[in-house]
Formats: C-alpha cells, structure tokens, sequence
C-alpha cells in the first residue's frame, strides 16, 4: 500500500524466507509503522481507524448472530428473541451489534465533516473521496436491509415503505422494486435476499476501504493546514505517534459505546421493532433509524410537483441528489485553498452547513405535517445551496489568510505563541 522507497530489514530468517516469497510484513511495515504521517495531525483525523475497527466489529458480532438467525418470515423475529434471551452471551452480541451500527455511522459522519472542512477532497485525493462516498453509500445499503432482519413492525413498514419509493421512477420503477421485494409486497422472499445482501455487501465495504486505504497511502494524508509535506522535517513515523493517538481516541470511543451497549443497548432504536411484523397493522409513525433521518426529511420535503416530475418522484431525486451531489465536491469547492483554518468565510459557511444537517436530521423525526415539511424545503435547499452555490463562487471571492510556508512552520509558530522553547517545539515527539 505504499507507493514509496521500503526500508523494511527482514528481523529474522523467517521474515527473510518469507519476505522473498509474499512481502506480507513489508507491506505492513511500510503502511503502518515506516510511514510517514504529517507531524501535526489532530483528533479529526482518528476516526478513519475507529471505522476499520467497527467494520471489524460489525462483521465479526454479524457472523456468529448469523449462526443463529433464522432468515423466515416465520421464524426471524422468535429467533432474535431466542438470541436475546438463551444463547450464551447472544444479547451482547445483538446489543453490540445494533450498536455498532449507530456508532459505525457516527464515526462516518465525524470522518466525512473532517474531510469537508479541511478539504481533504481536494486533489490529489478526489479518488480517495470518490471511494468514501461509495463506502458511505453501500454503509447505508447495509443498515436498511439489517435493520429488516429482526422482523420487527418497523423492519417491516420501514422496508415498505423505502422500496416503494421506487416505483416513483417511470417504466423501470416497479420492475426495480418488485426485483427488490422477490414478489408484490414485503414478504418471506424479500426478508431472504435482505439476509443474503446484508451478509454480502461489508465484505464489498471492507474490499472498497483497503482501495480507500491505498488511495491514501499514495497521495499521503493531509493535515489541518492543508499544505502538502515538503520535507522529512514535516512528518514522524506512523509508529509510535499515529498508532498512540488513534489508539487513544479509539478507546475512549470504544467506552462510550460501551456505555450505549451495557446502560442503555434501545436508546437509539425505536420501541416499534420490538412488535412483531404484522401486514395489516401499520404504525402510526413510520421514522428510519436516527442516521437517515437527514436524507428522510429531504425526501418528504417535496410536497408539489415540479413540471412533469410529480412530488413522490421529486423527493426519491433530492434523496438520491443530496448524495449524488457528494461525488462532485472535489470539483464544486473552486478554491486554491484547501483547510478552512485559513478561509474565515469558508469557515462560518461549513458550521451553517452542520447545523444544517442537524436540523434536517431533527425534522426527519418529525411528522410530514404543519409547517415542518416547509421547514424541511428550506433546510434542503440550504443542503444543495451549500455544495452548489457557496462552494463554486466562494473559491474565487473569499480572501484566503497566509498559509504558512510548511507543516512545521505552523506547528513551530503554535509552540511559540503557547510560550514553547522553539527547540521542544521542533521535536516530533511533543507532536502527534
Ligand atoms: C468504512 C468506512 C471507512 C473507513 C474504514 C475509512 C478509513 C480511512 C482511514 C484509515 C483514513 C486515514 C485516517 C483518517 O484520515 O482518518 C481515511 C482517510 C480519508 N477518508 Fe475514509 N474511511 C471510511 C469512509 C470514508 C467516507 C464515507 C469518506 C467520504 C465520503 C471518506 C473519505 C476520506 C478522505 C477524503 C480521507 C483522506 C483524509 C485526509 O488525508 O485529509 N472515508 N479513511
């Protein structure tokens, strides 16, 4: 994975042997100890290895449930009870799990604001980028169809009702859905293909991340300053300095969700899940888990017809758009400049964006009723406004501050506003 000059020195004879034959622990030596990583690198930048661990988690907990899952209408929500309640440590298992899946996305959408504010899609990491949000998407692929298994009444209308949003397209949109459903309505066929696929895409996820990881160890991280490494002098080794701090960050991300699995495993489910999937009794409230409720409210915010493109077609376009629209960031944001540190106007414009994205997600809870869709129209607007219009034309008006001539420039005139001797400041190891 690493594009450059190896220095890897074979330990012992059966690293030689082995290194002549598959170079397994060079590639690790060079991608996760010898590698140079920027010097001055923050907090932002540990969620890409707390996603590897949750990828690993969310497969390992996966499997062994699977061992015990029965994927039948008839029989998936009695066997997820039986988990719960008489398989040997089945209900951490589930909790962890279910978990895992909210702070899977917690930690993707922490990782995608960091990249949005110090521009890390910026080339040469359009590729990177582009990667990620397919990551993003099939991550969302993932969670729908898990979240059916349970057989819960929200598995069931959440499944209803998002497969029926296909038939919004014109001549492809019911073949599309009934291919999806295995039949007419959400049924014993559906909830098997979910199964198959929910098994079968984080193997395509982890397949795409080690492309991520590739494309990143060729273009090399960037860091809060946005300028590039210009000498040795700009970096330390992966190890100890990365691999000290994302394992720092990851423990104490591993404790909080600790606490979520341990002290309260439903706060971000919904009650609903745990009645039993019935056809003819829909729930009152039909709302997606607390991460899609963002692109859920910009789905219900079209309420009119556009020309000839009626509001049910309209709203599945924005849905699709507000992520569609993520692939062409690299090439929206005009500016010469890549961190928002030194673009002050940038800056107020991404934490509008934020709250922004908050709002929406605070709307998608909300019934589509009384002026909350108006509300969500506005906050969807704003959300395509943003990646359309702010990034283009303020990449040619902003005035951009001084960057600093390099990593270490900025990092040695930090310690010395802080009152650092310059001479610590420029040792690596009080910078990680
Ligand atoms: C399973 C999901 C993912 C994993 C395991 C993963 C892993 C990583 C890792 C290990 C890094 C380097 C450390 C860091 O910067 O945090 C990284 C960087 C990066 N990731 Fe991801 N990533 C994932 C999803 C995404 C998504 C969804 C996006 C964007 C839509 C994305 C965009 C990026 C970018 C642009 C960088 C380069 C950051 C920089 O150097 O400034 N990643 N990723």
């Amino acid at each position: 994975m690493m594009s450059g000059h190896s220095s890897y020195v074979p330990s012992n004879g059966i690293m030689q042997w082995m290194d002549a034959r598959l170079p397994l622990p060079r590639l690790m030596y060079d991608s996760f100890v010898a590698y140079p990583v920027p010097r001055n690198l923050n907090y932002a930048y540990t969620f890409g290895g707390i996603l590897a661990i949750f990828l690993v988690l969310q497969i390992l907990t996966g499997v062994v449930l699977a061992m015990h899952y029965a994927a039948s209408s008839a029989l998936a929500f009695e066997s997820v009870e039986k988990i719960m309640r008489d398989v040997n440590w089945g209900w951490l298992l589930r909790y962890m799990h279910a978990n895992g899946a909210s702070f899977f996305f917690i930690a993707v959408y922490l990782h995608i604001f960091r990249g949005l504010y110090y521009g890390s899609y910026k080339a040469p990491r359009e590729v990177l980028w582009i990667l990620g949000v397919i990551i993003f998407l099939l991550m969302m692929a993932t969670a729908f169809m898990g979240y059916v298994l349970p057989w819960g009444q929200m598995s069931f209308w959440g499944a209803t009702v998002i497969t029926g949003f296909f038939t919004a397209f014109p001549l492809i949109g019911e073949p599309i859905q009934q291919l999806l459903l295995g039949g007419f309505a959400v049924d014993n066929a559906t909830l098997n293909r979910f199964f198959s696929l929910h098994y079968l895409l984080p193997f395509m996820i982890a397949g795409v991340v080690i492309l991520h990881v590739w494309a990143l160890h060729v273009c090399g991280q960037t860091n809060p300053t946005g300028v590039e490494v210009k000498s040795s002098k700009d970096t330390v080794p992966f190890t100890p300095h990365a691999t000290i701090k994302d394992g720092f960050a990851m423990i104490v991300f591993l404790v909080v969700f600790a606490y979520f699995v341990f002290y309260m495993p439903n706060y971000m489910g919904h009650a609903d899940n745990y009645i039993p999937a019935n056809s003819l009794k829909t729930p009152s409230h039909i709302v997606p888990e607390w991460y899609f409720l963002p692109f859920y409210a910009m789905l219900r915010a079209i309420t009119f017809d556009i020309g000839p493109i009626d509001s049910k077609l309209g709203g599945v376009l924005v849905m699709f758009g507000s992520i569609i629209v993520l692939f062409f960031v690299p090439w929206l944001d005009t500016s010469r400049v890549r961190s928002s540190v030194f673009r002050p106007m940038y800056k107020i414009f991404f934490w509008i964006f934020a709250a922004n994205a908050v709002f929406l997600g605070w709307l998608g809870a909300k019934p589509a009723e009384g002026i909350y869709p108006i509300l969500a129209l506005f906050g969807t607007i704003y959300y395509f406004a943003h990646f359309l219009i702010v990034m283009p034309v303020l990449g040619l008006v902003e005035k951009p501050k001084k960057l600093p001539n390099s990593i270490t420039e900025a990092v040695l005139a930090k310690s010395a506003a802080r009152g650092h001797p310059a001479g610590a400041a420029a040792s690596p190891e009080t910078h990680g």
